[in-house]
């Protein structure tokens, strides 16, 4: 697919208002700040595509984005941004969750995860969904860039070693947006998902 011409569609803030269900879609999901908004401008090519920002918390919206007619990319609200009220976090966790478990088009979730705090809470949550639901997984290491190669390489195969019971359902690499690593690796992921 040529993710050049990703457009932004529409910003949902719960599940009904989601587009309808037709095609395929790709969600990127992940703890707040993890990179996803990054990672969706540095795969499509464009920097300003997804809001990224400093500030943890800044997607609470579900995005939608058109690669074409018939394939879509998703940037989901990050989760566990501590400064947002409990209620708030709560409202996050059912969309989300509505999100998960009735979109019929969705295909596969690219689960990001920042390279120096892997596994955390919520990424072992989207991990057991993902066994239950028998939805493909592909991890994004997030920020390579802040290790040195061996190091970044040694927590990717430990993480391998770790899910070595969902085989087949789960794949990892290591990415940056920053220096563009790992770029066609995921188009190569997305490719096998969205055309089949
Ligand atoms: P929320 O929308 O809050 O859930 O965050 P997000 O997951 O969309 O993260 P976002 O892409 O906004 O990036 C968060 C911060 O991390 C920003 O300051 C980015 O510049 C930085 N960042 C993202 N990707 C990379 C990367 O590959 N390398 C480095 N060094 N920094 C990155
Ligand atoms: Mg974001």
């Amino acid at each position: 697919l040529n993710y050049r011409t990703t457009r932004f569609m529409v910003s949902a803030a719960r599940v009904d208002q989601c587009p309808p269900e037709y095609g395929r879609e790709v969600a990127f999901a992940g703890r707040s700040n993890a990179g996803k908004s990054s990672a969706l401008n540095a795969l499509t090519g464009s920097s300003k595509l997804a809001r990224t920002s400093k500030t943890p918390g800044r997607t609470q919206l579900i995005n939608f984005f058109e690669i074409d007619e018939e394939h879509r990319l998703v940037d989901l609200p990050g989760y566990g941004y501590a400064k947002v009220p409990e209620k708030m976090k709560h409202e996050w966790q059912r969309h989300l969750g509505a999100y998960l478990e009735q979109r019929e088009c969705l295909v596969g979730v690219v689960l990001l995860m920042d390279i120096r705090h892997p596994m955390k809470e919520f990424d072992q949550i989207m991990i057991d969904w993902a066994r239950q639901s028998q939805l493909p997984l592909h991890i994004l290491l997030t920020k390579s860039d802040k290790l040195k190669f061996g190091a970044a390489k040694g927590i990717m195969i430990k993480l391998r070693s770790q899910l070595k019971d969902m085989e087949g359902l789960v794949t990892i690499q290591l990415f940056s947006s920053l220096k563009k690593t790992g770029v066609d690796e995921l188009r190569g992921t997305l490719d096998s998902w969205l055309c089949q």
